[in-house]
């Protein structure tokens, strides 16, 4: 039986690299970059841009992907804020331009979102609560979830909470800076007016190796770690953890434009229960988390 193709889209960025490595196990795994070319061992790289449309029909046809997995644009909210025009292109409009390219072989299509979607008041966010975005970054992704549902045939759209693991090499991830700094004794500031249920990138590639392999289709499925904290504590909490000084970790002040000036805190946690249990996957605590990214291992099941 011939191996199914799996096309990453975004290859070359932070998921896209770890992504690469956990599928090419499995799969015949090609994989886009964009300005930085990448290279993961079993996986072929290709260069793309999500508006040479041509291009797109080209690499589609050829290799007939089985799941495409959409992973362009940043999930930096300033970033977002300050490029909304760029970032609606990649986040939103970007889904759409595979569209009729796709149309012939009718691959999964797993979209990426946030949980920005929601507007933080509550927290513990189940699949279908009310979607209330707040912010640029959240309405952007809304528009990017109703594009892939309205012309997808079959679809998965994950919600997963900010990642951490160890970057690419390319861009410096949250967790690198926090890892760098401590270890070589520089404060890090970290902001303490979001709550967020922090999961690891590996464990979203094991979610994403399992919906593949179950053939899950047309579903919104939320990913994140059971632990509930702000960056500022969870930076403590590595701290703690890897025996660094936690003093070094500093409460970041909020801007003075921001909706958080007033010290308000957001809680933006995702319940990842329908996943746990459709796909038979582990939800960590935060620390259990730490030990597997300090052991490089984290389990499957
Ligand atoms: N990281 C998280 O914690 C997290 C959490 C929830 C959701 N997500 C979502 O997951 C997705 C990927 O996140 P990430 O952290 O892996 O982002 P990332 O590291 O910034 O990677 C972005 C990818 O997009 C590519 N890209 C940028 N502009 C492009 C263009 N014009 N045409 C084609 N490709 C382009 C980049 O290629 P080059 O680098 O080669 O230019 C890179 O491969 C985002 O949609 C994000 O919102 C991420």
């Amino acid at each position: 039986m011939s191996l199914k193709s799996v096309l990453i889209l975004g290859g070359s960025g932070f998921i896209g690299s770890h992504l690469a490595l956990k599928l090419s196990k499995n799969y015949k795994v090609f994989a886009t970059y964009h300005s930085h070319n990448y290279s993961v061992p079993g996986t072929t790289y290709i260069p793309f841009s999500i508006d040479n449309k041509l291009w797109i029909k080209r690499i589609l046809h050829i290799i007939q992907p089985d799941t495409i997995i959409y992973l362009l644009g940043s999930n930096h909210a300033g970033w977002v804020e300050r490029k909304p025009r760029l970032a609606e292109h990649l986040h939103s409009i970007g889904p759409g331009n595979l569209v009729n390219s796709s149309e012939a072989t009718q691959p999964r299509f797993i979209y990426i979102s946030n949980p920005y979607v929601f507007d933080g008041v509550k927290g513990n966010y189940k699949e279908n609560d009310i979607l209330m975005p707040n912010s640029v970054m959240g309405r952007i992704k809304i528009e990017g979830e109703n594009v892939v549902k309205s012309k997808f045939l079959n679809y998965v759209i994950i919600r997963s909470s900010p990642l951490f693991g160890r970057g690419n090499g390319i861009g410096r991830t949250f967790f690198d800076h926090l890892r760098m700094n401590l270890s070589t004794g520089q404060r890090f500031d970290a902001s303490p007016n979001e709550v967020h249920s922090f999961g690891t990138v590996e464990g979203l590639a094991e979610m994403i190796h399992r919906i593949i392999d179950l053939g899950v289709r047309n579903k919104v499925l939320n990913y994140g770690g059971i632990t509930k904290v702000s960056h500022f504590e969870f930076a403590r909490r590595f701290a703690a953890r890897f025996k660094l000084d936690p003093s070094l970790v500093v409460m970041k002040k909020p801007e003075a434009q921001s909706i958080y000036s007033k010290n308000l805190v957001l809680d933006y946690s995702l319940n990842s229960t329908p996943s746990v249990e459709l796909l038979k996957i582990k939800p960590l605590l935060l620390e259990e988390s730490f030990d597997l990214i300090h052991q490089n291992l984290i389990p499957s099941s």
